[in-house]
């Protein structure tokens, strides 16, 4: 009973951890200017079949988010002047050069200067605009030491393969501050793509074919990543917990992780593994250490221990996993998980189970 409630102390703790982002994300900070070009990028998300409400890249906790927004900054900085430079003008000749009684318009054609300098200036942004952005590209890559782990993309759900450390975790991650992340993206069905807008770019995941992430996260935190890729009915339900621990808080993480599941303490989860051991869940789903060893859902092993469920479509708690069980297809409809029809006693035990797997 001890074990249980603590568990449960620590799942409130977990949820009421500030997460950097969309769940508790700040914005308020920024400048004007930002909030316009924010706007902006907002509109193109929008336009682009993401999410409503937009993640915040202006304030960048890795090293490729950090050069994609000095890259931004600098755009819009050039772009305004631009702007305003032609609104000025344009002004000044309509007010210098307005409609009056006395006068006829003049055709002019053929001013070979101002040909020449109309095709210059432009020419001229347009060369910035492209040194600035083939910089940022090199700065965007970082040597290869080889994947640390790989990234699997599914309708909707994340799997991260920790293959040298011998396991695998869903719809959260962990990695160490001031450390490269490299890592592999792949994907299992259709396209996705790997997102997580304070740390860097998107990155597609094209079933059949290998690609590559790579940046230092700067700043420890928690980070909300999501897929960019219209990837299906639940696209909007696909999205992972990224954490940035200080490197002994990440080896902490590993070892942990690298634990097969505990051994259940309350009588009702003893009851619970006695359930999920005889109602099915093994063929899709593995904890590791005991009789279930699916591969084709999430790796529960330390489901106890992740703050969301259904890859965020609800929080983590007691009280969200017994809905999730009892009709995974009312939270997120077309998800693969069916539902567990059980006696509710039945139910309960199996949550109690679950959520002791810490
Ligand atoms: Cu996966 Cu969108």
């Amino acid at each position: 009973m001890m074990r249980a409630a603590g568990s449960e102390a620590r799942g409130r703790e977990r949820v009421s951890q500030p997460v950097e982002g969309r769940w508790g994300g700040n914005a308020r900070r920024a400048g004007v200017p930002v909030l316009l070009a924010g706007l902006a990028l907002g509109i193109g998300l929008l336009a682009a079949g993401c999410a409503a409400d937009q993640p915040d890249i202006f304030r960048a906790r890795g090293s490729a988010g950090e050069e994609i927004r000095q890259l931004a900054v600098q755009i819009f900085i050039i772009l305004s002047v631009v702007l305003i430079t032609v609104w000025a003008l344009l002004a000044y000749v309509i007010v210098r050069y307005r409609k009056r009684p006395e006068s006829e318009a003049s055709e002019t054609r053929g001013n070979l200067k101002i040909e020449i300098v109309w095709t210059l200036i432009p020419a001229a942004i347009i060369v910035v605009l492209f040194i600035l952005t083939v910089r940022t590209t090199q700065n965007l890559a970082l040597p290869d030491p080889g994947a640390q782990f790989t990234v699997v993309g599914h309708q909707w759900w994340w799997e991260f393969d920790f293959a040298d450390e011998g396991f695998a975790t869903a719809n959260e991650v962990h990695v160490a501050a001031r450390r490269q992340v490299s890592a592999d993206v792949v994907s299992t069905d259709v396209i996705h793509s790997f997102w997580v807008p304070q740390m860097g770019g998107k990155v597609d995941m094209i079933p059949g074919h290998v690609n590559k992430v790579a940046f230092v996260p700067l700043k420890e935190g928690r980070y909300l990543g999501e897929c960019s890729e219209f990837c299906g009915a639940q696209h909007g339900k696909m999205r992972f917990l990224f954490v940035v621990d200080s490197p002994a808080e990440f080896s902490d993480w590993v070892r942990a992780q690298q634990q097969p599941a505990a051994a259940p303490a309350s009588p009702e989860a003893r009851a619970g593994a006695a359930v999920i051991a005889t109602v099915g869940c093994g063929g899709c789903h593995a904890v590791r250490g005991t009789s279930l060893k699916g591969t084709f859902g999430p790796d529960l092993t330390h489901f106890g221990s992740r703050g969301g469920i259904g890859a965020w479509s609800l929080t983590n708690t007691p009280e969200n996993l017994l809905t999730w069980l009892e009709d995974p297809q009312a939270v997120k409809p077309e998800c693969l998980m069916p539902r567990v029809a059980l006696p509710p006693d039945q139910q309960k035990q199996l949550v109690a189970y679950l959520e002791e797997l810490q």
